[in-house]
């Protein structure tokens, strides 16, 4: 499977943390429009939204979840991150094994059973539930540079791509929980979330 950055194979853990929005903002809620642009600007804000996802730290982020309604959206499902302490006897976390992957006007064709897996949101912080999705997916879409791609893939990455799509359509995770559970999930977050 092809990293993403191809201009910077060695991945650098680098740049400005952004702020997540969380459930119920309503920027999570827009449907994202394309990117036209491949511009340096498109390049600083995956740096940034990599970074943002990595210190969260989370296997996926999509531009809405920073206040930005594009379709866009970055995962790793294969780094490591190790908690240390430094010579002074300090924490540190040690991070290794990046594979970042940025996917820009993704396309999904979703195939195979209906799988049951357990989901959280950087957008929903605390909250972990099994969700419904595909067994599989295709993926048609563009790299940073503009240039069209295509993956296919299974188990985590397939559901972390099918979680992330659906931001770009304004859906979060929990909205595809049963009425009822959606109900106690969501009273039970607003609830934490406010004191
Ligand atoms: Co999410």
């Amino acid at each position: 499977m092809e990293t993403v950055l191809e201009s910077n194979k060695e991945y650098t853990l680098e740049g400005e943390r952004l702020k997540i929005f969380t459930y119920p903002s309503p920027i999570l809620k827009k449907k994202a429009k394309n990117v036209e642009v491949f511009d340096e600007d498109l390049q600083v804000l995956i740096k940034n939204m990599l970074y943002t996802m990595y210190l969260s730290p989370g296997i996926g982020l999509a531009a809405p979840q920073i206040g930005l309604s594009k379709r866009i959206f970055v995962i790793d499902t294969q780094y490591k991150r190790n908690k240390k302490l430094n010579a002074q006897g300090k924490e540190e976390i040690e991070y290794s094994n990046f594979n970042p992957m940025v996917f820009i006007n993704p396309v999904l064709e979703t195939s195979g059973d209906i799988i049951n897996w357990e989901e959280g949101c950087l957008s929903v912080p605390g909250v972990y539930e099994e969700v419904k999705r595909k067994e599989f997916v295709k993926v048609h879409y563009q790299d940073i540079h503009g240039n069209p791609q295509v993956i296919e893939a299974k188990e985590l990455l397939s559901i972390c791509i099918q979680h992330e799509n659906d931001h770009l359509d304004g859906i979060i995770f929990i909205e595809k929980l049963s009425l009822i559970k959606r109900n106690l999930v969501t009273k039970k977050f607003l609830k934490k979330k406010k004191s």
